[in-house]
C-alpha cells in the first residue's frame, strides 16, 4: 500500500523537485497549490520524468474552509510537507501584510486541518534567515534566532514559534522544520527548475538570466564586507539534495520509534562561497565572461552564512552530495532550455 503525502506548494521550485523524489520512492503524492507563483504545466513535466501524474488540487490555503474541505478529502494522508509560501524578500518589505497573511494563515489552517483530520506529521520549509546575522560559523541549530530584516524572513521565524507552541500543547502532531540555506540548481533532466516571476531577487537566477541576455548585467551588491574578497559568503545547496533531505525527514517522521514532537535541521553543504567566487565558477561552466558591476550594498545582507551539517548527518543520515560545479551547470542548462522554449 502506497503512503499518501500531501505536498502544499508542490508546483513550486523546491516542491516540484521533492514531489519527483517522493514519487521515485513510491509515495502517492497529492499536490495542493494556488498557482500564484507557479504553473500547472509542471504536472506534465513531473509525469514525463517519473511516469506518474500526481493528484492535484488548486486551493487557497489562506481560506480555512477550503483547507478543511481538501484535507477532509485526503484524510487518509500520512503526512504533510508544507512548502506553500510567498518568498520574495523585496516584495515582502513593500507589502508586509500580504506576507504575514499568506505565510502564517496557510500554516495555521494547515495545522488545524491536520488536527481535525488526524494527519499527524508535518515537514515545514524554514530558512537560514531565522538566524539573522549570526556571530559564529558554521551555524548550528542551537544558535539563537533573530528578528529578520524582512517580513518574509520574519514569517519563517514566527512560523517556527507557532510550531513550537503547537507541538508543546500535547498535540498529536510531530513536526520537522528544515532550515534551507541557499537553494540553487535544477533537475538533471533539464525539464524543471527555478522560474522566478519578474526580476530575480536571488543571485543564481540573476546570473543565468544575465548570461542568457535577459538582463544586461549583474549588480554585485557591495565588495567591502569583512570576507576574503569583500563580497558576502553563502552556503549554496543543490535543490535535488534538498529534495533528498525531505525524503529522509519524512522517513524519520513516519518511523514509529521516533517520538520527538519538534525537530529542527539545517540543510546546507557546510561550504561557503563568495559572490565573486560564484561568478568565476559560473564563467568556468558557461565558458564566457559574465557582465557585472560592483554597486552599493543591499540593505539587510549579512557578510557570511554557512551551515553546520552535523546534526542532519547524524539524525537524518543525510548530507549534500552535489558540488558547486554540478549546481551551476544544472542551473545553466535549465536556463538555456527555458529560453529555447519561451
Ligand atoms: C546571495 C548573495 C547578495 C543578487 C535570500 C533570502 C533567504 C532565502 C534565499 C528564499 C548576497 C548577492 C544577489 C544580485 C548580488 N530565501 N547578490 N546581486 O540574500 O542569502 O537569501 O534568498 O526564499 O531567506 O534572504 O540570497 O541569492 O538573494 O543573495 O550581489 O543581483 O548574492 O548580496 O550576498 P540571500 P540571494
Amino acid at each position: 500500500m502506497q503512503e499518501k503525502i500531501i505536498v502544499t506548494g508542490g508546483c513550486g521550485y523546491i516542491g516540484s523537485h521533492t514531489v519527483i523524489t517522493l514519487i521515485n520512492h513510491n509515495y502517492e503524492v497529492v499536490i495542493l497549490d494556488d498557482l500564484s507563483n507557479s504553473n500547472v504545466q509542471i504536472l506534465d513535466r513531473i509525469e514525463k520524468i517519473t511516469g506518474v501524474r500526481p493528484h492535484f488540487e488548486q486551493v487557497d490555503l489562506k481560506s480555512s474552509e477550503a483547507t478543511q474541505a481538501v484535507f477532509k478529502t485526503h484524510k487518509d494522508a500520512k503526512a504533510v510537507i508544507h512548502f506553500a509560501a510567498h518568498k520574495a524578500v523585496a516584495e515582502s518589505i513593500q507589502n508586509p501584510l500580504m506576507y504575514y497573511q499568506n505565510n502564517l494563515f496557510s500554516l495555521i489552517n494547515t495545522l488545524k486541518a491536520q488536527q481535525d483530520n488526524g494527519i499527524n506529521h508535518l515537514i515545514f520549509s524554514s530558512s537560514a534567515t531565522v538566524y539573522g546575522n549570526p556571530s559564529t560559523m558554521p551555524i548550528t541549530e542551537d544558535a539563537p534566532t533573530q528578528r529578520s530584516f524582512s517580513p518574509y524572513g520574519n514569517t519563517k521565524k514566527i512560523a517556527e514559534e507557532i510550531l513550537e507552541d503547537f507541538t508543546n500543547s500535547q498535540s498529536e502532531i510531530s513536526v520537522i522544520s528544515l532550515r534551507y540555506f541557499n537553494p540553487i540548481g535544477a533537475h538533471e533532466s533539464g525539464q524543471i527548475g527555478e522560474f522566478p516571476t519578474g526580476i530575480p531577487n536571488n543571485l543564481m537566477p540573476y546570473i543565468t538570466q544575465t548570461a542568457a541576455g535577459v538582463r544586461e548585467k549583474l549588480m554585485v551588491f557591495g565588495n567591502d564586507y569583512p570576507t576574503k574578497d569583500g563580497t558576502p559568503i553563502r552556503d549554496y545547496i543543490h535543490v535535488v539534495d534538498l529534495a533528498d533531505a525531505h525524503l529522509k525527514a519524512l522517513q524519520r517522521l513516519l518511523d514509529p520509534s521516533s517520538t520527538q514532537p519538534l525537530e529542527v535541521f539545517n540543510l546546507g553543504t557546510g561550504k561557503g562561497y563568495s559572490v565573486l567566487e560564484m561568478i568565476k565558477a559560473f564563467e568556468a561552466v558557461s565558458g564566457s565572461p559574465l557582465n557585472y558591476e560592483i554597486t552599493e550594498r543591499r540593505p539587510g545582507d549579512v557578510p557570511e552564512m554557512f551551515a553546520s551539517t552535523a546534526l542532519a548527518k547524524q539524525v537524518l543520515n543525510w548530507e549534500a552530495t552535489r558540488g558547486l560545479q554540478e549546481m551551476i551547470q544544472s542551473s545553466w542548462t535549465w536556463e538555456q532550455n527555458l529560453r529555447n522554449e519561451l
